[in-house]
């Protein structure tokens, strides 16, 4: 590798450890999976901890992390690069794809299922035996680097017919499961992002405990531990819990005034 090539990725490196707690043997599997290069798909409801395992990963495989955020207006183009127009003339500018299997990242596609499948489809010949990237318009096969792996993201709760992977996509993957951690742990996690005590960590959980139960019964998704982050930062920052709750916990996640209601009943009962 060249200077430059290096220099490319410098960017993408993980500085320093991220703060990731695990719920089960996720680290040691997922190192396997890149011993093998095996691609790897992560599932799971928002704000449960996907986007930070892989962060973790890549800081703790000493590996460049390239993120995409996919989106449905996103086309192939987007991934693997394409002609642009100077002064100069014409040149070739890749895409965040074609960086990763050039240089030797991880690619991180977060929400491939927003992606449109004739997008998606780009992504086969480096996630089989082939292990190469096509750049039709240009006329280049890149060979995938020896370090790139491929990691995808998803939240099965939104999941339709029309936005699922194909089988043929589905089945090129290894497979995490992910969900909201145990009480304990995910009082942990409040505790060390924010330094909030643990006998409060202790209570939003609990409120989280109550929302997460009404998952399909007029919630679409449960608190996450995201939004607990939220509330244990406004708390750390002075703000009264049950204000802090309604704010971080309640106003974004329902607009119902049924589920509002029992929501607030729960922090009022919490933190009375
Ligand atoms: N296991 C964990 N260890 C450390 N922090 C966590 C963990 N799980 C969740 N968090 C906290 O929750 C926040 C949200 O996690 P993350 O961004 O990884 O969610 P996600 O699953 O990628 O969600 P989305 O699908 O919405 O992108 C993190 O910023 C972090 O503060
Ligand atoms: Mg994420």
């Amino acid at each position: 590798m060249t200077a430059t090539d290096s220099s490319i990725l410098n960017q993408y490196l993980v500085g320093k450890e991220p703060f990731y707690q695990p719920q089960h043997d996720e680290v040691a599997l997922f190192e396997a999976a890149y011993r093998k290069r095996l691609p790897v798909m992560v599932k799971g409801p928002t704000g449960c901890g996907k986007s930070r395992f892989v962060e973790f990963m890549a800081w703790r495989l000493g590996k460049p992390l390239v993120t995409v955020a996919c989106n449905e207006d996103m086309t192939a183009a987007d991934l693997v690069g394409r002609w642009l127009l100077d002064k100069d003339g014409t040149r070739w500018q890749d895409g965040p794809l074609t960086v990763a299997a050039r240089y030797g990242a991880i690619c991180y596609l977060d929400e491939i299922v927003e992606a449109r499948q004739d997008t998606t489809v780009v992504i086969h010949p480096l996630t089989d035996h082939r292990r190469t990237l096509p750049l039709d318009k240009k006329g280049e096969l890149i060979r995938a680097h020896p370090d790139f792996q491929l990691v995808i993201s998803y939240n099965p709760g939104y999941q339709s017919l029309m936005k699922d992977l194909k089988q043929s996509t589905k089945q090129r993957f290894t497979g995490f499961e992910f969900d909201y951690p145990n009480a304990e742990l995910e009082a942990g996690i409040l505790v060390q992002e924010t330094g909030v005590a643990p006998s409060i960590a202790a209570q939003l959980v609990t409120v989280a405990a109550t929302a997460r139960r009404l998952k399909g019964h007029g919630l679409d998704e449960g608190i996450s531990t995201r939004l607990l982050v939220y509330a244990a930062m406004l708390m750390d920052d002075g703000v009264a819990p049950r204000a802090a709750c309604r704010m971080a916990l309640v106003q974004p996640i329902t607009d119902d005034a049924d589920i509002r209601a029992t929501l607030e009943h729960a922090i009022d009962m919490t933190f009375a």
